[in-house]
């Protein structure tokens, strides 16, 4: 094959994957739509479903680190690399600046909701239990004030949810399990450096954590999502995340 013809067949590769239809899990639309009736599918006469990669997505290497999943998937980082900066720089241990780093990662690139108990199940396989035990517990934390350590209710969290908002009675309960814990300062130190309010002019860099990371982040030599680890499915609903099936 000449280049020109290699480029056209890449082309007609793509066009043909943009092709495929595209139907996406019920958790994506709940709201958007009633999920008790029925899809409105587009008409798919000759047309096959998305089963791999999503061309409008970018490619992922075969068998990515944790950092491939915040380069090609997560959300802008700023707001995890300075919270775990902060913790850093008060002189916080690896296992809090970690579970920093990796508190928000089921919102930057995974479900919202309850996403302290999702986070933390992606990373248990390969953290040690207390980053992750701090990382499901930071949810229920963040409503509830600590004077002892400067941690007052968020002024965001009025903006957010109003005044009168009070947490679910499951997320109460959280609470009172985690304040009897022996890990209880690790998961508040997670909200004590989770700060909305940064400095703009400051940049800091994914390279920053690698040593960190490195340590205490158990990296599947298969790549995340193809270790059969509990969490494995989760991570390649994160690269797949229109498969059909
Ligand atoms: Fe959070
Ligand atoms: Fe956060």
């Amino acid at each position: 094959m000449t280049t020109l013809e290699r480029a056209e067949a890449a082309e007609h590769a793509m066009s043909r994957e943009l092709d495929r239809i595209v139907v996406k899990s019920v958790i994506y639309t709940s709201g958007d739509r009633d999920p008790t009736q029925p899809v409105q599918r587009p008409p798919d006469q000759g047309k096959l479903y998305m089963m791999g990669d999503d061309p409008r997505l970018r490619r992922m290497p075969d068998k990515p680190s944790l950092f491939d999943f915040f380069r090609y998937r997560f959300g802008p980082s700023a707001h995890p690399l300075q919270s775990a900066r902060l913790a850093l720089k008060s002189g916080a241990g690896d296992k809090v600046v970690l579970a920093c780093l990796l508190h928000d990662i089921a919102i930057a690139g995974f479900i919202r909701s309850d996403h302290g108990y999702w986070g933390a199940q992606l990373v248990e396989p390969y953290v040690d239990p207390e980053v992750s035990w701090g990382i499901r517990y930071h949810q229920a934390l963040r409503f509830f004030p600590d004077e002892s350590v400067g941690y007052r209710y968020p002024e965001m969290y009025v903006k957010l949810f109003g005044p009168d908002y009070t947490p679910e009675p499951y997320i109460q309960e959280a609470y009172r399990r985690a304040r009897e814990h022996k890990w209880y300062m690790t998961s508040r130190l997670i909200t004590v450096n989770d700060l909305y309010s940064f400095d703009p002019t400051v940049k800091v860099e994914l390279e920053e954590f690698t040593d960190i990371v490195g340590r205490n982040f158990r990296q599947p030599k298969e790549g995340l999502g193809f270790d059969a680890s509990p969490s494995a499915h989760m991570w390649r609903t994160i690269i797949w995340p229109t498969k059909y099936l």
